[in-house]
């Protein structure tokens, strides 16, 4: 008898957002044929019985082989970073397409397009860092890149070589409003900080540490304050990045019930990191930090909180890879000023095993509030959907097979990116992604990659679809909207 499907995984419990099932689930063609018990044998068969099955973890905020803010280079490439996040459970990653100043957009894409079509082993697609928000950047290759798939663009309040004024973020707000693009941005007060840096620096306070303190906790509330007006102002959805601190998640919580269609995102340092993480010897603390910082246990109290009720509906790594060394973390050495070294963490292989253990496992949040913030949600608010993000008949078949059971202690050589260490060392884990499928292909299984260099594909993506926030008064602000000549795609 000819197998019915491809690949057949067997007696598995499949996890979705809305709830799970005992299934078998029948796999042809790269996409999801069937989900029910007692399917068919497939061409092959793999037993998942005592496991779940659950949508592909989408990375939706992660810095692969680009420069960042400061002119670093990341240390993750297309391939290492790929490779790493799929021994995590992801199958989709959102890296960022870094416009620098003097970068051409059209230049931009075409190049990072071409790196990660040579390495990546899974499926990836790009948000556009916008620098330069020029006539021909909002009138020209803003528009044909989200035509040719690039349906979000992350935008900076903070960070020399990056940052936006206030006028030019309503530009790129109003621009993603007429072409339907998903505006991210990155909401620190960039003058809170350079004035607290200088006095901090001009009395010796150069450790690590101190870049927690420079990043205070009021200039991502203030940011974030601001940049929801903006969005407010023009109606226009918006997407903060790594919340940090318990103010901002009140700020956004406030703001969400006045009717702001404004969504936000936090990621596994604000859950298990803590600012003083980074108070150690020498320049050891470099390791802990990323901006925003993480806070203290409230902060993290309230951002378990945020992720819960909503609040926080996108759970990202915001993987910043750089090593501990010249290139990334100590350009200067042992003599590196907490302003001098790379900002960011790495987190893309941990981010789900981390939350998959500490929250469901622990009993904090259901395994379908876990996919949801891993994986749904984030299919739905970058326009993946219904492509990705679901174990649904016609998906992708994008699938990790979850053992509950598997006790993993964290140690950075069992990882698999190229930063050389990692800021969860030493973390007692329950629960592991031990076989990973993207389109049906077999990316991990048993510890071993079984994807081949550049078999990822580019996944031109469709117009972000959020969750409509509740509005406190209807009607919104048409009149206004006409008076200015706003357009709306
Ligand atoms: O510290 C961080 N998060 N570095 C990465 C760049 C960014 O702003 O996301
Ligand atoms: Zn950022
Ligand atoms: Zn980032």
């Amino acid at each position: 008898m000819t197998p019915s499907f491809d690949l057949t995984l067997r007696g598995g419990r499949v996890c979705n957002a809305d709830g799970c099932i005992d299934a078998d689930v029948g796999i042809t063609d790269g996409r999801i044929a069937a989900i029910a018990p007692g399917l068919p044998a497939g061409r092959e068969d793999v037993d998942a019985t005592g496991r779940w099955l659950l949508p592909g973890g989408i990375d939706s905020h992660c810095h692969i082989e680009q420069l960042s803010g400061m002119g670093l280079m990341c240390a993750d490439d297309f391939y290492s970073g790929t490779v790493s996040a799929a021994f995590g459970g992801t199958t989709t990653i959102l890296s960022f397409a870094a416009q620098h100043r003097h970068d051409s957009i059209p230049q931009v894409l075409e190049d990072y397009g071409r790196r990660a079509r040579e390495k990546a082993v899974i499926d990836y697609g790009f948000h556009l860092i916008l620098t330069r928000p020029d006539d021909e950047a909002l009138q020209v290759h803003l528009p044909q890149a989200i035509r040719e798939g690039i349906t979000s663009l992350k935008v900076y309040m903070t960070y020399d070589l990056l940052r936006l004024d206030d006028h030019a973020l309503l530009d790129v707000l109003a621009t993603a409003g007429r072409e339907g693009a998903m505006v991210m941005i990155h909401a620190e007060n960039h003058d809170m900080i350079r004035w607290i840096a200088r006095r901090l620096l001009d009395r010796g306070h150069v450790a690590p540490k101190f870049h927690g303190v420079a990043h205070d906790p009021l200039a991502e509330a203030e940011a974030t304050n601001r940049a929801i007006q903006l969005s407010r102002l023009l109606d226009v959805p918006a997407l903060i990045v790594h919340v940090a601190g318990a103010e901002t998640v009140e700020v956004l919580r406030k703001a969400r019930r006045l009717g702001a269609q404004v969504h936000a995102e936090s990621c596994p340092q604000y859950l298990f990191l803590e600012a003083s993480d980074a108070d150690l010897p020498g320049v050891e603390g470099a390791k802990f930090c990323c901006s925003p910082p993480p806070r203290d246990k409230a902060s993290q109290e309230a951002v378990w909180a945020g992720l819960l009720d909503g609040t926080l509906g996108i759970y990202s790594s915001d993987h910043a890879p750089y090593r501990f060394d010249e290139t990334g973390k100590l350009p200067k050495g042992e003599a590196t000023t907490f302003k001098e070294m790379a900002n960011g963490v790495p987190g893309i292989e941990l981010r789900m095993p981390l939350l998959f253990s500490e929250g469901v496992m622990k009993g904090r949040m259901g395994i379908e509030r876990f996919v949801a913030l891993t994986s749904t949600n984030h299919a739905h608010m970058y326009g993946l959907a219904p492509r990705k993000g679901a174990i649904a008949v016609g998906a992708d078949a994008d699938i990790a097979i979850w053992n509950p059971a598997r006790e993993v202690q964290v140690t950075h050589a069992m990882l698999h990116d190229n930063v050389g260490y990692t800021p969860y060392e030493g973390m007692r884990l329950t629960g592991w992604p031990e076989d990973v499928f993207s389109r049906g292909r077999s990316v991990v299984r048993g510890g071993e990659l079984r994807a081949q260099r550049g078999s990822g594909q580019f996944i031109p993506r469709g117009r972000p679809m959020p969750p409509e926030v509740p509005r406190a008064t209807p009607g919104g602000r048409g009149a206004f909207s006409a008076l200015i000549g706003l357009e709306r795609g």
